[in-house]
């Protein structure tokens, strides 16, 4: 699979977690199959960016490219800033996340609040995609609630601004983590664009992966919790499906 001009190793996704997938994680990762890993979520506030927090979330140039790093915030012109001086230290793409449901980003209308101001995700997406010449993705969820799932707007929207990967986690942001993801969404759209969809959400095992893929047609797979204390999850992938990662390479 490729974003942008970047060719992935194969189309297997660590996905970012805030305070899990640091450097170290996400190398080691790289190390025992994934194909590519983004990194934890930075505000694009850079005014906090001198925190030892936000410093070993900022990019680290001894990680194998492509390096993603993620930016979070609701500000078009902060995100582009922070986007532009990420991408100016060695961001070799950058990340939007439009998917975190926690309290203190919501309450900011940052991360999954965006998705029910389609104008602003527009804007934020535009701005971020004119201020950097690296590749930019975005992370989503399907909607804000299972009545409002704008997820394939969302997406179409994307793809308009120049949006070049697109992973969709298939809850809403008020289903947080309750329930089971759902990938009919994420099949509508991956039907309705033609930039790269990974399809993310309780996916736990190869057999679940490659149902997952059938079923959505996506072109990668992200892995969050399931790599969570076992990077080796990559190979896991490999070693049970024997060409599990080379059959989902696109
Ligand atoms: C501890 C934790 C931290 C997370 N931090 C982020 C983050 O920084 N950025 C983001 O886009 N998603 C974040 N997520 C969401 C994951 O990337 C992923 O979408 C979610 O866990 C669903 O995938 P899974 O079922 O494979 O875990 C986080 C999830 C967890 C469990």
């Amino acid at each position: 699979m490729k974003i942008g001009r970047h060719e992935l190793d194969n189309a297997l996704i660590l996905a970012p977690m805030a305070g899990v997938t640091d450097v170290t994680f996400r190398k080691l990762c790289r190390r025992l199959g994934a194909g590519y890993t983004v990194s934890e979520m930075l505000t694009s506030n850079t005014q906090l960016w001198n925190s030892d927090k936000s410093r070993l979330r900022r990019i680290h140039l001894d990680e194998p490219s492509p390096r993603s790093i993620q930016i979070v915030g609701s500000d078009p012109k902060q995100l582009a800033y922070a986007a532009q001086l990420n991408a100016e230290h060695g961001a070799d793409i950058i990340d939007i996340n439009m998917g975190c449901p926690a309290k203190k980003v919501c309450k900011v209308a940052a991360g999954s609040a965006l998705l029910a101001n389609e104008s602003l995700v527009a804007e934020i997406l535009a701005s971020v995609v004119a201020a950097v010449d690296v590749p930019v993705t975005l992370k989503i969820r399907t909607g804000s609630d299972p009545d409002h799932r704008n997820g394939v707007r969302i997406a179409q929207i994307a793809e308009e601004c120049g949006i070049q990967m697109l992973a969709v986690h298939g809850r809403t942001r008020a289903c947080r983590f309750f329930g089971e993801a759902e990938y009919e969404t994420i099949r509508l759209i991956k039907q309705q664009v033609s930039i790269p969809v990974a399809a993310n959400g309780d996916i736990t095992s190869p057999e679940k992966a490659k149902k997952v893929l059938a079923f959505t047609n996506a072109d990668a797979i992200m892995l969050g919790r399931a790599a969570q204390g076992r990077p080796w999850t990559g190979v896991q992938h490999r070693v049970v499906h024997g060409s599990f990662a080379k059959s989902i390479t696109i």
